[in-house]
C-alpha cells in the first residue's frame, strides 16, 4: 500500500474505479470529425455551466490559454498579466513562440490586480509601441496561494477592458473551486471574459484534459488552430467522459477540499516557525514561507517521513488538498510537522 501523502499538487489524483467505469462505457466517435457524442456532450455541458455559446475540448491548461491569446492576437501585440500567474511564468514561452505576443506583467496583491493598474499599462497607442490588445486574469490564483478573484475586481477590470477595446481571458484552471469557496456560480464570474479556459484534471480529479469557451466564432477559430498544434483527436470521448463524470460527482466535493486545506494552514499557523496567515487559505492550496531555512531542507525532511510538497521558490513551499487525501493524512501531515519543526 502507498502510505505517501502526496500534497504538491490537485493533479496528482488517480481516477476513481466509478471514473474509470464511466470512461470505458463511453460512446466514442471521430471527434475530428465532430462526431464524437461524449466530447460534443462535455462541451455542450461546460459551456451551458459558464454561460457562453460555445465550448472545445482541449488536452490542457496550457492549450486552452494559449489558444485563446492566440484568437485574440497578432504578431507583435502585448498581453497584460499579474507578474506571478501561470500563462507568463508556467508555459514554456508558449506566447511568444506559438503567437509572436510580449507580455506586460504587473506585481499585484496576492494575484489580484486593480483596474486602475490594468488602466495605467495599457499602451496609448503610438506606431513605436506594441499594441495592447489582451488581458489575462487567473482565477482562482495558483501562486498566490488558490485565492478567489473578488467579483467586483473583475467587473471594474471588465470596464477597462471593454472601454479600451481589448480581449478579456481568464484562465479558470481552478474556477470551481472560486465557486464552491463563495457560492457565485462559474457562469457569473465567466460572463465578463471573452474566453475562459477551465480544467478537468487539478480539483474535479479527471486524468485529462480542459475546455476553452467563449462566443461561436471564436472558438471555431480555436478548432482550427487546435487542429493545427497537433491538438485535434480521435476517439477521444474515453477522455471526455471521465470531465463529465467528475463535473457531475466531484465539484461538490471540493468543499471538503477547502476545509482541509484551512485545517492545514490552521495547523502550520499554530506551529510558529513558518510564515502564514491561515485566513487567507481560501481554497485548496496552502502556501507558507519558511523564514531562513530553505524550502528544499524542509521538503528533504518531510520526504524521509513520505510526506510531499512543493517548493514554489528558495523560501516557500506549496501543499495542495484533493481527492485524494484525507483528513487523517492531514492530520498525520500536522503531527510529523510538529515533531519535525518545533
Ligand atoms: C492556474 C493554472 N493555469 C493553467 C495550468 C495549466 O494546466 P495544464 O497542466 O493542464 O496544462 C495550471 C496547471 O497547474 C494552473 O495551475
Amino acid at each position: 500500500m502507498n502510505t505517501t501523502i502526496d500534497l504538491r499538487s490537485d493533479t496528482l489524483t488517480q481516477p476513481t474505479q466509478a471514473m474509470r467505469a464511466a470512461m470505458m462505457n463511453a460512446p466514442v466517435g471521430d471527434d475530428v470529425f465532430g462526431e464524437d457524442p461524449t466530447v460534443n456532450q462535455l462541451q455542450d455541458t461546460v459551456a451551458t455551466l459558464l454561460g457562453k455559446e460555445a465550448a472545445l475540448f482541449v488536452s490542457s491548461g496550457v492549450m486552452g490559454n494559449q489558444l485563446a491569446i492566440k484568437l485574440h492576437s497578432q504578431p507583435g501585440d502585448e498581453v497584460i498579466c499579474d507578474a506571478d500567474c501561470h500563462i507568463f511564468n508556467y508555459e514554456s514561452g508558449a506566447g511568444a513562440v506559438l503567437s509572436g505576443l510580449q507580455f506586460q506583467t504587473i506585481s499585484s496583491n496576492r494575484g489580484i490586480l486593480s483596474a486602475s493598474q490594468i488602466e495605467a499599462a495599457i499602451r496609448p497607442g503610438a506606431y513605436w509601441e506594441p499594441q495592447t490588445r489582451v488581458v489575462a486574469l487567473e482565477n482562482t490564483h495558483n501562486k498566490a496561494g488558490g485565492v478567489v478573484y473578488p467579483l467586483e475586481k473583475i467587473h471594474a477590470i471588465a470596464n477597462v477592458v471593454q472601454n479600451h477595446h481589448l480581449a478579456f481571458h481568464l484562465d479558470g484552471a481552478r474556477l470551481w473551486n472560486a465557486s464552491i469557496a463563495t457560492g457565485l456560480p462559474e457562469a457569473t464570474y465567466a460572463a465578463p471574459f471573452d474566453t475562459v479556459c477551465v480544467c478537468l484534471s487539478k480539483g474535479l480529479g479527471a486524468p485529462v484534459g480542459s475546455v476553452l469557451v467563449g462566443r461561436k466564432e471564436l472558438i471555431e477559430k480555436a478548432r482550427r488552430y487546435r487542429k493545427m498544434w497537433g491538438g485535434g483527436m480521435r476517439q477521444v470521448g474515453f477522455l471526455a467522459a471521465a470531465g463529465l463524470y467528475a463535473l457531475e460527482h466531484h465539484r461538490e466535493r471540493l468543499a471538503e477540499d477547502h476545509r482541509l486545506a484551512k485545517k492545514l494552514a490552521e495547523g502550520l499557523g499554530e506551529l510558529g516557525t513558518f510564515d502564514i496567515e491561515p485566513e487567507k487559505t481560501e481554497t485548496n492550496i496552502v502556501m507558507f514561507g519558511t523564514r531562513n531555512q530553505p524550502a528544499k531542507e524542509i521538503l528533504a525532511s518531510l520526504l524521509k517521513e513520505g510526506i510531499k510538497m512543493v517548493a514554489f521558490g528558495s523560501f516557500t513551499i506549496r501543499a495542495t488538498t484533493h481527492i485524494d487525501i484525507s483528513e487523517g493524512q492531514i492530520d498525520k501531515t500536522l503531527t510529523i510537522m510538529k515533531r519535525l519543526f518545533t
